[in-house]
């Protein structure tokens, strides 16, 4: 079993990582205390994978416990699950003291911890991540956040959970495609300054993760946990070194908007910006071509799992649709900053030129086409 701290300014908060640890959360609870209720936020897809599961491990809660379930999918991160839920904790007389337990994807997890960030200024929260994206990314840091106006993740707050419970039990149940998804952030971190020895860069741990490797999974979570948690606790609220973590997301957040959140999800829209922007790097003369090459061995198994007609729906939009989005994501101060590889393990912030990146963008099109329609054939 991993278990380690996450200092932030409100305090501190472990993060357990163990197959089967979810059966500890009664008795982690009961050490927390002070609550009378609790709300387990999910989708309706983890409720019908796991519904007895829940109810066979917290019948031991000594509370009043209640599960409330959203739709699957990104649409809803939306204002209106948001209200229903607010709502709903209203007119069940749920206090300041009372839980809210975030079971399921980054979705169920994003929302949730809005809503535990905002009820009577704010509750405790659980996150219990069911995805590989939300144990090796979303459940540490505290960003919670629905979509608003089209604009991906336009309304939010930053509010740390008070503890999190990473079971990659969970993970036996998620299809190829989303446990994929979880990978893309995964290799995001690993281009990153300070990760050249992330173990996802090894041929067979590569390997290995993408079989589902029950024995390698646990470690490669460990690790990206622990860089993700030493990124937040030196910039907890955004303002300097944890823009890296954006790698991939500028241009990843204007693609999932555009396409209404639909199409392409979370992890497959961050691998095909970390993509287009090293791409830009290496035909800018920046990045060597030996990384652009390590970094599309990387993430094409991601990019080969997406449908070939999604991909399309992609690739078919036009660079001033996604201009707009880019402009109207929520990272843009006066100028659009992109995360900008130099090199692996080297990042600048770099404001790039629109019709460069026009050109950029018609350029890359066709050859990420050419890279998806060569995996396809393997
Ligand atoms: N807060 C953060 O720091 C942070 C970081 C990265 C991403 N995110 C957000 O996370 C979201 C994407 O998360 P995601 O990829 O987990 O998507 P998701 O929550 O939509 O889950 C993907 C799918 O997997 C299903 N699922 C969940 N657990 C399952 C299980 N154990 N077995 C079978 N199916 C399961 C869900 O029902 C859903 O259909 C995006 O909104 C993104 O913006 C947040």
């Amino acid at each position: 079993m991993a278990e380690f701290q996450v200092t932030v300014s409100t305090g501190s908060y472990p993060v357990i990582i163990e197959s089967g640890c979810v059966s500890q959360i009664p008795a982690r609870l009961k050490q927390l205390g002070g609550y009378s209720k609790v709300l387990f936020i999910t989708d309706a897809e983890v409720e019908r994978l796991y519904y007895n599961e829940i109810e066979n491990r917290f019948r031991d809660i000594p509370l009043d416990a209640e599960i409330y379930t959203i739709p699957p999918g990104e649409k809803s991160k939306s204002i209106q699950n948001y209200s229903l839920l607010i709502k709903y904790l209203a007119e069940r007389n749920f206090t300041r003291n009372d839980l809210i337990i975030a079971f399921g994807g980054g979705v169920v997890n994003d929302l949730a911890g809005l809503v535990a960030a905002t009820y009577m200024r704010g509750i405790r929260w659980i996150s219990v991540p069911t995805t590989l994206l939300a144990q090796a990314d979303a459940c540490i840091g505290g960003k919670t956040s629905v979509h608003f106006a089209g604009v991906k993740n336009l309304i939010g707050a930053f509010h740390q959970p008070s503890l999190v419970f990473i079971d990659p039990e969970f993970l036996k149940t998620l299809s190829k495609r989303d446990y994929l998804c979880g990978l893309s952030e995964i290799m995001k971190m690993a281009v990153l300054p300070g990760n050249k020895n992330f173990s996802i860069w090894d041929n067979k741990v590569r390997e290995k993760m993408l079989a589902k490797d029950e024995n390698t999974i646990a470690g490669v979570i460990e690790e990206s946990c622990r860089f993700k948690a030493k990124v937040i606790e030196r910039d907890e609220f955004d303002r300097a070194g944890r823009i890296v973590l954006n790698l991939g997301h500028t241009l990843g957040h204007a693609l999932e908007a555009a396409l209404g959140f639909e199409h392409i999800t979370h992890g497959e829209a961050v691998c095909i910006g970390t993509l287009f922007i090293s791409w830009v790097s290496n035909n800018n003369h920046d990045m060597p071509d030996e990384d652009l090459e390590k970094i599309r061995n990387l993430f094409m198994p991601v990019a080969n799992a997406i449908p070939a007609d999604n991909v399309n729906c992609a690739i078919d939009l036009e660079w001033n649709i996604l201009h707009d989005f880019i402009c109207h994501d929520k990272k843009r101060s006066n100028d659009v900053r992109w995360v900008y590889p130099v090199a692996i393990g080297k990042i600048k912030l770099e404001e790039l030129e629109s019709d460069d990146l026009h050109d950029a963008w018609i350029e890359f099109i066709k050859v990420f086409a050419g890279w998806c329609e060569s995996g396809r054939d393997k």
